[in-house]
């Protein structure tokens, strides 16, 4: 589909790569029969329009039409109709919102180095404070890292329903997610040490008594003949006088068993062993294949009964260098995608995000005034509209605008309208005419942070849950896309990058 595809990338000679679709399913090759027709088919259209279009001045219909000759034959639009409509638009939309957070910060408890400040004037009313609603006209947070096994208040449900605006939980699904990791805080890709320790697994459990079956585990890993070294109050057979991560270096699994199996709540014992390069047996969240650095780099006791597999898993481990070489291939080679994307999240420290997203709330609300809704967020010349959206990178504040394109009647036809790789790679080639750089860059370790490509991990509408950013929510299908876009004027969309 070459032809739509020009129209939606008339820079698309800056060398960003267009992928309109795959060529390899049977699908595809039925479209590409009919993308031979398009270029005069979508040239017929655009006359047919334009004798419709009486308003529009005849001499540059003409050029218009010779225009689109160009663009399909020789992928070059007329730029001055492009940028006409981007300047217009960039114009017309740009309803300047009431609160400046650059003079009026958003005002709360913690502080937060970027963009939007928390301060502490005390002759203001603050935006956000801790604890059970005060006032009105202050959101009310809670925050907690603690699982909601234990603290049954935690529960997102039960805090809302307890006056909380604002969450702050391990729970990707809370509204601002604070998890227990951080770049800095462990250097997770610290070199393998030689594994010297007799015992194949270490173990640093101090509560016997946690309301999951951690201990029957235990229990049942050394009957299975799984040699551990238990350091911790629980079951313990070494002096816990150690440092804890120096201790795991030496073994080739580490028992990560938390005190509750809650979704998200994936605590230090995971993240230590990770830095240690000891494959974590993991009992804990439901979803810590979420957590997974790579292939085969953790083991999950999921229920009590998976603990002959696993003490198997772990004997032909321990027994098979090259196998279990293999599944710390993670640290030689640098995490998933899917690691950077979740960890890269506390790049930014959690008051930053807690303040975004209070931001971004005031803003969602004041989009409810006609100034906002009159916005045209959108712009026809002859055939071809022009979308505006807005784009920013998760962790910041500030959006960029990003136009996508498409002929009228293309747009509306079932194979081929605004499509989820127009949107891809306007949105890699914004970042780099910007020369952006990830907010994540200089947190991450220094041989995992890339080069200076984008690499677009996705993308998703502004407002999202973490988890629904992360996990849930996909556009299947273009038409997901135009039927978003054309819902909600002036979109805005959230990117992660990798
Ligand atoms: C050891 O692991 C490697 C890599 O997974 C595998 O190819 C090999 O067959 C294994 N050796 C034995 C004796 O199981
Ligand atoms: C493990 O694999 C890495 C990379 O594949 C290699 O550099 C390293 O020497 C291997 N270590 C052992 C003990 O085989
Ligand atoms: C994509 O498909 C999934 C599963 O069918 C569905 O739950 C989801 O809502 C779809 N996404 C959109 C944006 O429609």
């Amino acid at each position: 589909m070459a032809t739509a595809n020009l129209i939606q990338h008339p820079k698309a000679n800056l060398g960003i790569p267009s992928t309109p679709y795959s060529s390899s399913s049977s699908a595809s090759l039925k479209k590409k029969k009919w993308s031979n027709f398009l270029p005069i088919l979508v040239v017929l259209v655009v006359i047919a329009e334009i004798t419709f279009l009486g308003h529009l001045d005849v001499v540059e219909n003409v050029d218009m039409v010779n225009s689109w000759a160009d663009s399909f034959y020789h992928s070059n639009p007329a730029p001055e109709l492009v940028d006409s409509c981007e300047a217009w638009l960039e114009k017309e939309d740009s309803v300047p919102y009431s609160r400046d957070f650059d003079k009026d910060p958003i005002l709360g408890i913690m502080t937060c180095g970027i963009g939007c400040k928390f301060g502490d004037e005390s002759s203001k009313k603050p935006d956000a404070g801790f604890g059970t609603p005060q006032s009105s006209g202050t959101a009310a947070v809670l925050r907690s890292m603690e699982a909601a096994t234990y603290y049954p208040e935690n529960n997102i449900g039960k805090a809302r329903r307890r006056g909380y605006d604002i969450v702050m939980t391990t729970s990707l699904s809370s509204d601002v997610p604070v998890g227990y990791f951080s770049w800095a805080e462990y250097d997770i890709m610290a070199p393998v040490q030689p594994k010297i320790a007799s015992a194949v697994a270490a173990a640093f459990i101090s509560n016997c008594g946690a309301l999951n079956f951690r201990l029957q585990a235990l229990i049942g890993l050394e009957k299975e003949n799984v040699n551990i070294d238990s350091y911790g109050a629980c079951r313990r057979n070494r002096d816990g006088k150690v440092d804890k991560v120096e201790a795991l270096k030496h073994y080739k699994f580490s028992l990560a068993f938390e005190n509750s199996n809650e979704e998200d709540y994936v605590t230090e014992k995971f993240f230590q062993s990770l830095v240690a390069g000891a494959i974590p047996v993991v009992i804990g969240a439901p979803n810590i294949q979420h957590f997974s650095p790579g292939p085969g780099s953790l083991l999950h006791i999921k229920e009590l009964t998976d603990v002959d597999s696993v003490a198997k898993r772990m004997k032909y481990l321990a027994g098979n260098e090259s196998a279990f070489n293999e599944s710390l291939r993670w640290k030689y080679d640098g995490p998933s995608d899917s690691f950077k994307a979740l960890v890269d999240m506390a790049a930014v420290h959690s008051a930053c995000r807690l303040c975004i997203f209070l931001a971004t709330k005031i803003q969602e609300k004041e989009e409810n005034r006609p100034e906002f809704q009159n916005r045209p967020c959108k712009c026809t010349r002859g055939s071809r509209t022009t979308y505006h959206i807005y784009v920013r990178e998760r962790g910041r504040f500030h959006t960029e605008s990003i136009f996508l394109r498409c002929v009228l009647f293309v747009c509306n036809w079932e194979s081929d309208k605004l499509t989820i790789e127009a949107l891809s790679s306007a949105v890699v080639q914004k970042f780099r005419l910007l020369k952006h750089v990830p907010i994540w860059k200089s947190e991450r370790p220094e041989s995992i942070r890339g080069g200076n490509e984008l690499k677009l991990y996705k993308i998703y509408p502004v407002g999202l849950t973490a988890r629904q950013g992360l996990y849930t929510f996909k556009l299947n299908h273009s038409s997901d896309l135009r039927k978003h876009i054309e819902s909600h004027p002036c979109a805005k969309f959230e990117v992660i990058f990798v």
